[in-house]
């Protein structure tokens, strides 16, 4: 036994070997080598898929694992509850915005924030009231969502939601956005999709540091499979049981028990570890930083840049004085199957887990700093990207311009329209245009140039030619 509720009863389960005459369809007969339809092709995909109704616990949930499990990961991260879910920080961020938010009320809300918070925003028809995060004044790069932000807004906002660690690393100050939320009776809500080690790290989670609703990706910075998520809640300031609803509103009802047992798993491994992991990747990526230091020119981004320090699991690095070309960089890597997280012109993010052993890391730090000075070329002025700087001009809300009668137009002639949809530079994620915001020359001379180097994701014409934009509200 494991004291991982969900892991132990998953590995009874498989050992138990059901033959149901009830989902999943595969009917388990892949688990253990048998001959059945497809099995060449479908085993490998499906060997380990065993859903949580009817496999992990049965069809009423008698056993309560997966709650016990919850439990377990709330008392690991000093949060009151917890609830596991398979739709990824997407799910959480939808369901933790909608659960502070109303029709038509202003919520305070970081613009860089990743789309599934503007999905959230189609939900709950909350009118977004964005905040910015300080920038870096020589990358551009976002430096964390200052307190000062909440300050200058003036509405009754319902809540603040802010995004930590960013995309790039840097971290917001959670506390003291915390006190500012409170000191306005209002909740703080924290996109913590990439800091899920900060869990781990003796109260440097968003919860410990006072947010009331944090969300978190196991599969990013930690180890859960591919989709896991958790969004876990402190305190009373945000209704449990509307939490549930919101959470049960995007959940499917027929979850994975394996996704979810190895949401289990990854804390039950980090528990038993006692930190050692996460000391020696803090270590490695330390180490990483140093011997890219050494390359002339090239910017590493570490605490001694950011008011509220660096997620110390991502490298990111910024490139125009070196006058290498990061997204050659990153072809080259992918080709060699390094795959980055993300390589624009001027900006590269690596994102360093517990399973990178340290001579691997030390390879990747040399691999990177031999490309960028066989990229070397003339220092060029930055075009870091503008996603971090959107200021949008709202003409109505995301969920009405989202319902909206659409029409749809050339984009070249769409300059003062109001857009009825979301375009998203992926990596980052964050919308240049979202619904209910008016299109701007500049926004289209932002996206023509992104596009070149990123996939711009979430547009219904992804050739850029066309745009579907509000014709009428309903
Ligand atoms: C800041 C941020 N929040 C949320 C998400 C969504 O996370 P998931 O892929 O787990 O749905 C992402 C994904 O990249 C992200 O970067």
């Amino acid at each position: 036994m494991t004291r991982g509720p969900l892991l132990d009863a998953w590995f009874a389960a498989r050992k138990k070997n059901r033959r149901p005459l009830q989902i999943p369809g595969h009917k388990n007969r892949y688990a253990h080598g048998e001959d059945a339809l497809g099995a060449d092709l479908l085993g490998p995909l499906l060997r380990d898929d065993v859903p949580l109704q009817g496999g992990v616990d049965d069809n009423a949930y008698s056993h309560r694992y997966l709650e016990q499990a919850e439990a377990c990961w709330s008392s690991a991260v000093g949060a009151d509850y917890a609830r596991f879910l398979v739709g990824g920080s997407s799910q959480g961020n939808i369901a933790a915005l909608s659960a502070v938010s109303h029709p038509g009320q202003p919520v305070a809300i970081d613009r860089t924030s990743h789309r599934s918070a503007q999905a959230a925003l189609v939900i709950s028809g909350a009118r977004p009231v964005w905040v910015y995060p300080e920038l870096h004044p020589e990358t551009g790069l976002p430096l964390g969502v200052p307190a000062r932000a909440l300050a200058d807004v003036t509405s009754g906002v319902t809540a603040l939601f802010v995004t930590s660690p960013s995309y790039v690393g840097t971290l917001s100050d959670i506390s003291a956005l915390a006190r500012a939320a409170h000191g306005r009776g209002i909740p703080l809500v924290v996109d913590q999709a990439w800091g899920a080690h900060l869990c781990f790290m003796g109260g440097r989670g968003a919860i410990a540091c006072g947010a009331d609703l944090a969300v978190t990706s196991v599969h990013k910075a930690l180890l859960g499979y591919t989709q896991t998520a958790v969004v876990t809640m402190r305190g009373d300031r945000v209704n449990r049981d509307h939490l549930d609803r919101c959470v049960d509103l995007v959940a499917t009802t027929s979850p994975s028990g394996t996704l979810l047992a190895s949401i289990d798993a990854t804390r039950v491994v980090l528990e038993r570890d006692h930190g050692s992991a996460i000391s020696r990747t803090v270590l490695n990526v330390q180490r990483m930083r140093e011997t890219l230091r050494r390359v002339k020119g090239l910017v590493v981004l570490d605490e001694s840049m950011t008011p509220a320090g660096m997620d110390p699991f991502k490298l990111t690095l910024w490139l125009p004085h070196t006058g290498a070309d990061g997204v050659a960089i990153g072809k080259r890597l992918w080709e060699m199957g390094l795959n980055l997280e993300s390589a624009d012109r001027d900006t590269l993010v690596c994102s360093v887990t517990l399973v990178d052993e340290a001579a691997f890391c030390d390879e990747a730090a040399a691999m990177l700093a031999s490309l960028i000075e066989a990229g070397r070329g003339r220092p060029r002025a930055a075009a870091t990207s503008t996603v971090w700087r959107v200021e949008p001009d709202v003409a109505c809300t995301p969920r009405e311009a989202f319902f909206a009668r659409r029409r749809r137009i050339p984009l070249e002639q769409a300059v003062g329209e109001v857009s009825a949809e979301q375009f998203c530079p992926y990596p980052p994620g964050v919308p240049i245009i979202a619904p209910g915001e008016r299109i701007t020359r500049d926004a289209l001379e932002i996206l023509r140039k992104s596009a070149g180097q990123v996939r711009i994701a979430y547009c219904s014409d992804p050739s850029l030619a066309t745009v579907e934009v509000v014709d009428a509200l309903q």
